[in-house]
Formats: C-alpha cells, structure tokens, sequence
C-alpha cells in the first residue's frame, strides 16, 4: 500500500511552536545530541516529580476523554466501559491548573491520550494554553486518527508538536474487525496529513496480535521507505476486558527476527535512556522501525512517565493499579502546596518496575481506555 509522497514546507504559526519544531529537527528522535543550543526555558525538576530511585518524571500523559470513536478490542470489551459523567471529568480550568503545577514543577513534554482525544471539544483551546505554558517543550498527542486530518492544521497552530497514530493492519477489512468500526481510508489520511503538515516523525503504533497481524510486519515496514514515519510495533499487553492470552504476544525478540531476516540493512539506533522504544532503520529508508518491548523486556529503569487521568485520578505506573484522586482535593479548594504534597508522595511510592506480564495479567488495572496508554 504505497502512497505518494509529498513534501511540504513547515509553516511555523508561533514563536513557542517554532522552538518546538526547530527543536525536533536539532534532535535525532533517537536523542543524539546537535551541535546548536537553543534558546529554551527549563524549569529545575522539583523533588515532587522524583521517586525514591532517582528517576525525574518530566513526561505527563494526560488523559482528556473517556469516550472514543472506535472499539478496539486490544482497549476495551465488547459490552463496552462504565463512562465517568461529566461532571466527575477534570474541566478544561482544572486540567489546566493541574498541567501547570506539574509544568512549572519540571514537566516538559505533555501528550495528550484519551480514549480517543480528539473527541473532546476544546482540544484546540486545551493545546493552545498548554503549549503556552512556559518551560513546556513538547506537546504531543497519542490518537487513533479517525479525524485527525481534519483537525490537524489547527492543532497544528495551537502548539501540537508531535503525533503518534495508532494503525494496526493494513488491510480495511482487519481494521473494521479490530475496531467493531470502519476508517482505515480516514487513518491513512490522517498519516499523510500529519507527514504533509512537517511532522517528523510521523509515529505508527502496531500492536502486534498473533494470528491477526504478525503477518503485515514487513508491509508496516515498508511504510518507511520513503516517508518519515517511525513504525513501531508494540508487543500486546493485558488490561482489563481485552482478553489478552500470551500465545496472541509475539515477542520482540520473535518480531526483530521477522525483520532482520528480511532486511539485511537493518541497523540499531541509539535509543534515548527514557525511550519506550527500540529503534532502528534500514539502510536508504527515509522513516525508522522500532520496538515497544513492555512485556519481554521492560524498560522501567528509565521510566519518566505520569499520568493524569480524565477524571482527575493521578496513576504513578501503567500497570500499578494504584491511583490517587487530584480533582477532589483541588474541587475542595486545596493550594498547589497541598496538591504538590499529594502528587510527590504518591510519586515517591512508585515500584522500581512492573509485576512481570503474568501477574499483571492477574492484577486488577483499569482497561486501556481509561488509562489512554
Ligand atoms: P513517545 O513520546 O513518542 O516516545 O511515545 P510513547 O511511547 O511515550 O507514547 P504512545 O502513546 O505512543 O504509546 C506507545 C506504546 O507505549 C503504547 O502501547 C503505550 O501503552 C506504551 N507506553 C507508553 N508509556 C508507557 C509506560 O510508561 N510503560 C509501558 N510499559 N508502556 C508504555
Ligand atoms: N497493548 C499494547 N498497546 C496498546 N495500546 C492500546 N491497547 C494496547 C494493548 N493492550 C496502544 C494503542 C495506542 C497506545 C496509546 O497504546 O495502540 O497507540
Ligand atoms: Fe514506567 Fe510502570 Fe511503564 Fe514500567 S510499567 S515503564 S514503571 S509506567
């Protein structure tokens, strides 16, 4: 499934979102360091945000809706999830006034996860005063695509500085059975969109499922030959309600095999130390192939990632069912120093890494979408 590709300039629609494109072009997504220093405003990571084994939790996933678009079966069950209402999701003041605590606290990169994000009304304005808040550097979103290209541009202009989409076959029928909906043409547009508006990379999440998938991993490959997309294929983890069984998990090590056997160019990237990913490229491919290895090998060690969830609970780990509330303390008038008290302690009892997949298959989580990933 080879699409043309298309070249466009970077429109460049405010100074932040300047910085965060020249930014992203400085840096290697792998990290690698560029010679050029920019003019960026950092804010010193507050003992709030560090655990008790030394890691800097600078990366906040924020969760803004519940709802989604598609019914993925690797995210949610049939019969579907219990919805918070309304008035128990974080609104657009609280989010903000929570994202800027953790912000001027030594946060520097947001991405927004939901459910699906986009469905949520004021993303636009909820980008816009994010990506303002000073000492932010990346402002990034985790969506399924369905309307992404339509909502693109403008998020674009309201400081959207990186995107992640997931796609998990290639083939419409595969994709109307996995989600219960249709929209491979309208993902595959959101892809060329985002590649078309300057994003680079452009990152693809495969969930690998034997017997579903497995077969398509060369042909997700081939994506980056000539477009700037990171493929990236995750091995299938267990939420609640997604019926995960470990003969459905194809192993990294099984999955690189796939691709190194055929591709002989095949070459390790130097990963950043708070990657999820294992990164890779073929010789004279433009895009890049990684892998998200959270089952066979975890990568805890290097863990910065909290997550605030839509209805305001604040999740240390993925898979740590643990969760404390923020909106009710901060609905109950508390003070950021208050708040901050809450949010290190809860921070400072977060385990070195996960149970190991079988126990977290057993352990009570939320399913995926309410945790956004
Ligand atoms: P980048 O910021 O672009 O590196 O993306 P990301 O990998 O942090 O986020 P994304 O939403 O694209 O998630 C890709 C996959 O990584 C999903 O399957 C997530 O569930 C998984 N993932 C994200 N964060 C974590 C984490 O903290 N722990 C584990 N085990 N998996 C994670
Ligand atoms: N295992 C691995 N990845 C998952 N995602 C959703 N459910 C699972 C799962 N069970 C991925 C989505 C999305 C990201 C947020 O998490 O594909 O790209
Ligand atoms: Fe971090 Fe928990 Fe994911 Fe490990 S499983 S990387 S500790 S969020």
């Amino acid at each position: 499934m080879m699409m043309m590709m298309k070249r466009h300039p970077l429109k460049l629609p405010h100074l932040r979102t300047r910085f965060a494109n020249l930014h992203s072009l400085l840096l290697s997504p792998y990290g690698t360091t560029s010679c050029a220093k920019l003019p960026e405003e950092h804010n010193p990571v507050s003992n709030m945000l560090i655990d008790s084994f030394g890691r800097h939790h600078t990366y906040l996933r924020i969760s803004l809706t519940e709802r989604c678009n598609l019914r993925c079966q690797y995210c949610m069950p049939a019969e579907g999830v219990s919805l918070t209402p309304n008035s128990n999701i974080l609104s657009h003041t609280e989010l903000l006034r929570l994202a800027g605590l953790f912000v001027s606290s030594g946060v520097d990169k947001i991405r927004l996860t939901g459910g699906e994000p986009t469905v949520r009304k004021d993303i636009e304005d909820i980008c816009l005063q994010l990506s303002n808040l000073k000492g932010l550097k990346t402002l990034a979103v985790t969506t399924n695509g369905i309307t992404l290209a339509r909502k693109l541009p403008k998020l674009k202009e309201c400081g959207l500085s990186a995107v992640n989409i997931s796609l998990d076959t290639l083939v419409p029928a595969k994709f109307e059975f996995l989600t219960r909906r249709k929209g491979h043409e309208r993902v595959m547009d959101s892809i060329n969109a985002a590649i078309d508006l300057g994003y680079n990379p452009v990152k693809v999440n495969c969930v690998v499922m034997r017997g579903f998938n497995d077969d398509e991993i060369c042909d997700f490959v081939e994506l980056t030959r000539e477009k700037p997309i990171n493929v990236r294929f995750i091995e299938f983890m267990p939420f609640d309600g997604n019926v995960w069984n470990v003969k459905k998990l194809v192993p990294y090590a099984e999955m690189l095999d796939r691709v190194a056997t055929h591709y002989t160019g095949l070459k390790r990237l130097q990963d950043h130390p708070t990657d999820t990913a294992k990164n890779f490229r073929i010789d004279d491919y433009l895009g890049t192939v990684s892998f998200i290895t959270s089952m066979t090998e975890h990568f805890c060690a290097g863990c910065n990632r909290l997550r605030l969830l839509a209805d305001g609970n604040f999740k240390v780990c993925l898979f740590g069912p643990s969760e404390v509330s923020l909106r009710d303390p901060l609905r109950q008038g508390a003070d950021d120093h208050e708040l901050a008290e809450i949010i290190g302690s809860a921070v400072k009892r977060k385990k070195a890494s996960h149970a190991g997949m079988f126990d977290i298959a057993k352990t009570a989580n939320r399913p995926m979408i309410h945790i956004g990933g």
